[in-house]
């Protein structure tokens, strides 16, 4: 009984002081985090066009088709885009420049869009080359997790306190990947694929990238198809027939454009990536 009482006296003031070394330790992290992001900020405009530089050299240099690319004139349509601009002043028209300076084929028969499912398609087409996604084209490469932004009459790139994608309509990143998936879009030729999330409720949501950029973009006098693959998780219930949202899509998508949806299992993806001899068109 004594014990007991002691115990109930002083369990809550251990759990006190626990508290107090857990916030401590929290707090030191923070402190830690911030010091080290403000060191890596005052050294990132500098860092940034080397990152820039170092992608587009390796990626030519994987990719030896794209020889007219120059990677200097490409880094230069890229600042044109947003420095001395404010960081919420920066319109998708800006990298037109940009766009129109990187040359590439599209690769007709192969492209793969995503929508929610960015890290199960990256980690298939880093293994795979029978699809591409902007991200695997020179364009998307070079700029893919980056965050830069300028400044108002500055001729400072920045890195970090730039306005983030729901900041402001026209921040530079979003305008970006707006201007970049419409091109990517407007170019998609022959049979086309998108990888949709089949675990939430709108795997064709209309706020997404693909649903309000890159379908109005499609063009179907070069384009033939489009194929959703749903990817589902072991226990989901969607079908490519009961979902609403992949209506939407049908009703939105040009009628001269053939229209296919398969459910794809997310193991199924994973065996294809970690299994590299089984062909591309055994994997779904
Ligand atoms: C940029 O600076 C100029 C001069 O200070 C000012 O007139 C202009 O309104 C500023 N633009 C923005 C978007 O802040
Ligand atoms: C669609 O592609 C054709 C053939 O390349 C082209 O002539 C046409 O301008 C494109 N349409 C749009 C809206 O870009």
């Amino acid at each position: 009984m004594v014990y007991r009482e002691i115990g109930q006296v002083s369990s809550p003031k251990r759990r006190n002081i626990r508290i107090i070394c857990l916030s401590l330790v929290l707090i030191a992290t923070v402190i830690l985090a911030v010091t080290l992001g403000l060191t890596l900020g005052t050294t990132s405009s500098g860092s940034l066009k080397e990152t820039i530089i170092n992608r587009c050299n390796t990626y030519l240099k994987d990719n030896g088709a794209t020889s007219q690319n120059d990677c200097e004139k490409i880094w230069d349509s890229f600042t044109q885009a947003f420095v001395g601009k404010d960081t919420c002043d920066v319109p998708p028209d800006a990298y037109d420049s940009l766009i129109h300076s990187v040359s590439q084929e599209p690769a007709c028969n192969r492209m793969l869009f995503w929508s929610k499912t960015k890290e199960i398609v990256h980690a298939f087409t880093e293994k795979r080359s029978c699809y591409v996604t902007l991200e695997d084209t020179l364009l998307g490469f070079l700029l893919d997790g980056l965050t830069w932004c300028g400044k108002n009459e500055s001729q400072e790139i920045f890195t970090t306190e730039c306005s983030s994608w729901s900041d402001c309509v026209n921040n530079p990143v979003r305008s970006f990947w707006i201007q970049a998936s419409a091109a990517f879009a407007a170019s998609a030729c022959g049979d086309v694929s998108v990888m949709l999330n089949g675990a939430i409720d709108m795997p064709f949501n209309p706020t997404s990238i693909f649903a309000s950029v890159e379908v109005k973009n499609f063009n179907s006098s070069i384009m033939k198809s489009l194929t959703v693959l749903l990817v589902t998780k072991e226990g989901d219930v969607k079908t490519c027939e009961s979902d609403a949202s992949l209506k939407d899509l049908q009703n939105q998508l040009d009628p001269k454009l053939k229209y296919q949806c398969k459910i794809v299992p997310q193991s199924t993806i994973q065996t294809c990536i970690s299994q590299p001899q089984i062909a591309c068109d055994d994997c779904w």
